[in-house]
């Protein structure tokens, strides 16, 4: 340790680097398949708008608001303590706080939970793919009411799951007979959205309690990922249910989406056998800086989730004067049916506004959602639609 100098930065040294490095060819084949599963498996497809955006002259308005993300920048005090956590001597060249200590002791104060029934991971995907691998055995029988949100459903597969995806009579509106129809005593994972994505449907907790119990050897896996928005939750339920998990993440009202980091509660029992796979250190340090600073200034967010709330009724004022059929949602995006959905895109998107075509889930032709964010963004969208719809 003694010779190591701090103060140099490291340089390539020995074997020069030539400017043009020669790509070795590689066979456009591999012999090296993927499991079965996986094999049946199309490409989950992440259509984004970012490489558009990217592509925009510098300083041009743009209006991203196809993923749900928070519109504006995470707290001041995410970003001076990840700044502070970088300058400081354990800045990056540690392994993470394994299982994220220090952020699961703020969430016990966030949720009303103990740390026994918490476990912080890479994103609430990351929650929902730990589940699948945990819990599926090729063939088990799930349940995830459709439309959903759609990785879910890829996990679930790549585990060879058999999913069966009842459909209600509106999709805007909760189908508990439809759901309780698919159930079987064999059905290992209900999957339940709440709000949903993409069309703000809302489990009540009194519903998703019955469900526990009538289903006792049923996982109900309850996704909260917009739960601040609609200030429901059924994470209560993990204390006298010992068949539930819930997950929820940073990356919506806490505007962290880039550093991934979610979480998930559940009975004692279920925790231990999640953490069998769980990676201890799939959540990286400034992730778990940012995430614990979002907690310490929650002030912060419930100033976002007012103005979004304020935003949904401009809005909701503007659109009851179109002759679009529009379904507010409780999370901070809404659902538009337009008469004419690839022009009204292509329209938006020159306006530079960014939103996501739904309109191959079940029930949402021709329908585009839609991300709601602070009051000025809001009305400035408005005067950009105006026209198109
Ligand atoms: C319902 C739902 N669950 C989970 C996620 C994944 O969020 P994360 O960024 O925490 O992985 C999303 C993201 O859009 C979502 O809509």
């Amino acid at each position: 340790m003694s010779n190591v100098n701090y103060g140099l930065r490291f340089e390539s040294s020995g074997d020069s680097i030539s400017a043009e490095p020669k790509l070795r060819e590689v066979s456009d084949r591999s012999p090296v398949v993927p499991s079965s599963s996986v094999q049946e498996l199309t490409p989950y497809e992440a259509v984004t708008s970012q490489a558009a955006i990217r592509a925009k002259p510098d300083g041009e308005t743009v209006f991203k608001l196809d993923w749900n993300e928070s519109t504006v920048p995470a707290s001041p005090e995410v970003r001076e303590a990840i700044a502070a956590h970088i300058a400081g001597d354990r800045g990056l060249n540690w392994y993470p706080q394994l299982g994220s200590e220090e952020l699961i002791e703020a969430l016990t104060d966030y949720t009303g939970l103990e740390s026994e029934n918490l476990l912080v991971t890479n994103g609430s995907d990351d929650a929902l793919h730990l589940i699948c691998d945990t819990f599926l055995d090729p063939g088990d029988h799930v349940v995830a009411p459709a439309p959903t949100y759609n990785h879910f459903i890829t996990f679930a597969q790549s585990c060879g799951a058999d999913i069966e995806k009842p459909i209600g009579e509106s999709p805007f509106e909760k189908s508990i007979d439809a759901i309780r129809d698919s159930l079987r005593p064999s059905t290992r994972i209900l999957y339940l959205v709440s709000p949903n994505n993409p069309t703000g449907v809302i489990y009540p907790p009194e519903d998703v309690a019955e469900l526990c119990r009538d289903h006792p050897e049923t996982l109900i896996l309850l996704d909260e990922a917009y739960y601040e928005f609609a200030k429901v939750t059924g994470v209560d339920l993990v204390e006298e249910h010992p068949n539930i998990v819930v997950t929820r993440t940073f990356s919506k009202a806490f505007g962290l989406a880039g550093l991934r980091v979610g979480y998930l509660s559940g009975h004692p029992e279920l925790v231990d056998a999640l953490s069998r796979i769980y990676n201890p250190k799939s959540v990286n340090t400034l992730g778990q800086v940012g995430a614990k600073a979002a907690l310490e200034d929650l002030e912060y967010l419930e100033e976002y989730l007012s103005e979004v709330e304020a935003a949904k009724g401009v809005l909701a004022d503007y659109l009851d004067t179109t002759p679009v059929e529009y379904h507010m949602t409780p999370a901070n995006f809404v659902v538009v049916r337009v008469p004419q959905l690839q022009e009204t895109l292509d329209a938006l998107e020159q306006r530079g506004i960014y939103v996501r075509d739904r309109s191959d889930y079940p029930g949402l032709d021709n329908c585009l959602r839609m991300t709601i964010g602070t009051v000025d963004q809001t009305r400035k969208v408005i005067d950009l639609i105006s026209g198109v719809f």
